[in-house]
């Protein structure tokens, strides 16, 4: 059975990843009951603890609301090292912190040109045995940076002990996309060619990036979250059912329909950048970085063939919204009223801010003729104590379960599929902050349907959709 990490280690203690999700899952999981251990942040920041705990104090304030208690004993457990991620002292400093704990798990909230350096530092100082390593994604910068990394990290971890992050797997709502395809049996025989039309995931934010200047310039929208959250959504819908729910078997499947999908063709490809980007902190007054991507997608498999997968991501969009619309054909026939392409059969997954499932169907209308309309059938999620993504994963991380974390072989496949549009294969379209992106976007239905945009959603609603074009 695998043990249970003695110690957390987190690099970047002093970053943005840690203010907005790190302290806050330490805070929760210790709120909960999580095992004491000793909590060490490293940074070259020139703090000390005492400045590290105002930090954590401001982050979980911020971020769900401070627990006395759990406070309290996070501060008794929490150590900070300041050094340089260069000078093996650093590292000299963390073995000492560490004390008697054997099996660290370290946790990379750095930028990835840093990792081989800090890995190497943590082995020769004698960090690394029976220790787990947590690294962030995106996972490398295309497919052979990713190959390097993974070798890198060969030479020190095994991969049993290596956990690549995308907390979009610790997400309930993304969870419960695999849970509701595969333990419901009525999705199955629709879900296919025969049945749907289209599938759109859209991952709207209505926020820029931020502080977020220099990391975005190195990433952009295809590695800041379609090579990761995106795919990692796509594949739960897409994939066939697993033959038993064994971490290896999942990622087996996710595999499989990771390679079936067609790598992207830059003509299918459409990147925006918001006006005001290169005005950012840290950002190149010329970049040609992109903060939104609209991309479609192709599975060459029986299931998929001809079912085409658009993906929409951006910042400063109008909403705050990640939604899946499975969008269905339409009857054969109109026997009455006819009705528009906004008005067909689909499935809705809400993913967040909140967490609905809803199927959009048609009603008839009160009345002598034989006049229907719009209706969408509602489930919604509502849980007052759910865990985070982060909670969930570090809990798992450090129990040594690796199913919710991407295996070396899932990366690389998620890779050679946005290989080919990655960087400045063409500039990037401008658009207007709080606009849906570039309207070039809209050229990749060639004139058959549109974007669904997903609007803030009230029960009260009929329909949180509303489609651009048809
Ligand atoms: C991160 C991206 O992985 O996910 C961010 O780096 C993005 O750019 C964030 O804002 C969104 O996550 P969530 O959980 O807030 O939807």
């Amino acid at each position: 059975m695998a043990h249970q990490s003695d110690a957390f280690v987190f690099f970047g203690a002093t970053g943005d990843l840690a203010y907005k999700q790190i302290f806050p899952a330490l805070h929760a999981m210790i709120r909960h009951g999580h095992p004491e251990m000793p909590i060490i942040g490293v940074a070259k920041s020139g703090w000390n603890v005492e400045q590290l705990r105002t930090r954590a104090r401001e982050s979980v304030e911020q971020h769900g609301g401070l627990d006395q208690a759990a406070f309290a004993k996070l501060c008794s457990q929490l150590q900070y090292v300041d050094g340089d991620y260069r000078d093996p002292s650093t590292y000299l400093s963390l073995r000492k912190a560490l004390g008697n704990a054997l099996r660290p798990l370290h946790y990379l909230a750095i930028p990835p040109q840093l990792f081989p350096i800090v890995i190497g530092g943590l082995a020769s100082a004698g960090c690394t045995h029976d220790a787990r390593i947590v690294v962030e994604k995106p996972f490398g910068r295309n497919l052979a940076s990713a190959r390097e990394l993974n070798n890198m990290l060969h030479k020190v971890f095994p991969e049993a002990a290596i956990f690549r992050i995308d907390h979009y797997l610790g997400k309930e709502a993304v969870q419960n996309l695999l849970y509701f395809r595969f333990a419901n049996s009525f999705l199955e025989p629709i879900w296919n060619r025969t049945y749907v039309n289209s599938i759109q995931i859209t991952m709207a934010e209505s926020f820029g990036i931020g502080t977020r200047g220099r990391l975005y310039e190195e990433t952009g929208t295809i590695r800041d979250v379609v090579q990761n959250h995106m795919l990692q959504v796509t594949a739960l819908l897409a994939m066939d059912a697993p033959v038993h729910n064994d971490s290896e078997v999942l990622r087996d499947e996710k595999l499989r329909i990771f390679r079936a999908i067609r790598p992207l063709d830059p003509a299918e490809a459409v990147r925006g950048q918001y006006q005001g980007y290169r005005e950012e902190q840290d950002v190149d007054k010329k970049s040609k970085v992109e903060t939104f991507a609209a991309l479609r997608l192709h599975i060459d498999s029986w299931r998929w063939s001809e079912v085409p997968i658009y993906i929409r991501a951006g910042k400063h969009l109008p909403v705050t919204v990640t939604e899946v619309v499975v969008d269905l054909k339409r009857p054969p026939q109109t026997i009455f009223d006819p009705f528009t392409c906004q008005e067909c059969n689909y499935l809705r997954f809400r993913l967040s801010p909140n967490v609905l499932i809803s199927l959009g169907a048609r009603a008839k209308q009160v009345g002598e003729a034989m006049l229907g309309e719009q209706v969408e059938l509602v489930a919604q999620h509502k849980s007052a104590e759910e865990m985070t993504a982060y909670e969930r994963l570090l809990g798992d991380a450090s129990r040594g379960d690796s199913s919710l974390f991407t295996r070396e072989d899932v990366v690389e496949a998620a890779w050679r599929i946005v290989e080919p549009v990655l960087g400045d294969v063409a500039p990037p379209h401008e658009y207007e902050p709080r606009s849906w992106g570039p309207s070039e976007a809209d050229r990749l239905f060639e004139g058959q349907g549109g974007w669904r945009n997903p609007v803030e959603f009230s029960p009260t609603s009929k329909s949180p959709q509303d489609r651009t074009d048809c």
